[in-house]
């Protein structure tokens, strides 16, 4: 069979698969890497013997885990969580680990810096006042707080030796230490855009530093997962300036654009 048809077969074969099962036709993220870089005869073939030794279409056994395996997943990597010591001191004061919350199976997933001390209570990722504000951004942007997915750097509460109220940003050493456990979160829920949430989320998902102003509004990715930065919102309740709103909303606009939901004029000409 020639390219194009061939090419045209496979996609109505996909498009059927879509409307006509339960399973959503997907691909590994190694798969969708190689077709968008316009794939070598070679890479065509090592994606094509992936796909013909594995049940799946693209290869990659994990490459579309059903909505209960990717809870089952994320609640084996929660029990190592809540029993990790690996920061000592953290888990010392520590009432509770913050893992995450949301949709295993979100396209939109959000990552802070670290729990606050609302959140170390409730053992939930942004129920402060940051994190009403977040979802206040969430629910203008049309998604329900339980349709994406939300998680930090860290899982615990960075400690304040000697007093029981303040925030610490966590350390470099702390960051390094935790990261692993939000990579598995993300190999597991797969989001097709993930929104970095001020500098210290950039730079535990990223390792670079740089002022916001130089790193907001900007895509990234994150091992091929479009990562739009934006200002936190406790960035936001400290300066009340409509620009700075403004600029975050704008953001979000992009995400929503690269996630294609369409955009309402109200949205448009929202203000946080
Ligand atoms: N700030 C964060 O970065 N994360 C939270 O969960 C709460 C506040």
């Amino acid at each position: 069979m020639q390219f194009p048809r061939a090419l045209e077969s496979v996609l109505q074969t996909l498009e059927r698969m879509r409307d006509e099962t339960p399973h959503r036709p997907c691909a590994s993220r190694r798969a969708l890497e190689i077709l968008n870089r316009f794939p070598s005869s070679s890479e065509i073939e090592a994606v094509e013997s992936a796909a013909l030794s594995s049940p799946n279409l693209m290869g990659h056994e994990n490459t579309c885990p059903s909505k209960e395996h990717k809870i089952d997943k994320l609640a084996q990597i929660n029990e190592r969580v809540s029993a990790c010591v690996k920061c000592p001191n953290l888990a010392n004061s520590r009432t509770q680990t913050v893992f995450g919350v949301g949709n295993p199976d979100a396209d939109l997933m959000f990552v802070g810096e670290a729990p606050g001390a609302d959140e170390d209570a409730q053992g939930e990722p942004f129920v402060g006042r940051a994190g009403q504000l977040l979802t206040k951004i969430i629910k203008a942007m049309g998604f329900g707080r339980g349709e994406v997915y939300i998680a930090n750097i860290l899982k615990c509460r960075p400690d304040t030796p000697g007093s029981s109220y303040g925030n610490r940003p966590p350390t470099p050493t702390e960051m390094q230490t935790c990261r692993p456990y939000l990579m598995e979160q993300i190999d597991i829920i797969q989001p097709k855009v993930i929104v970095a949430l001020g500098a210290v989320a950039v730079e535990g998902l990223l390792g670079t530093r740089a002022p916001m102003r130089e790193l907001r509004g900007r895509w990234d990715s994150f091992n091929g997962t479009p990562l739009m930065v934006t200002y936190h919102p406790a960035y936001l309740l400290r300066n009340q300036a409509p620009s700075e709103k403004r600029k975050v909303w704008e953001d979000m606009m992009q995400v929503l654009d690269r996630l294609e939901k369409p955009i309402s004029d109200k949205q448009r000409n929202y203000f946080l």
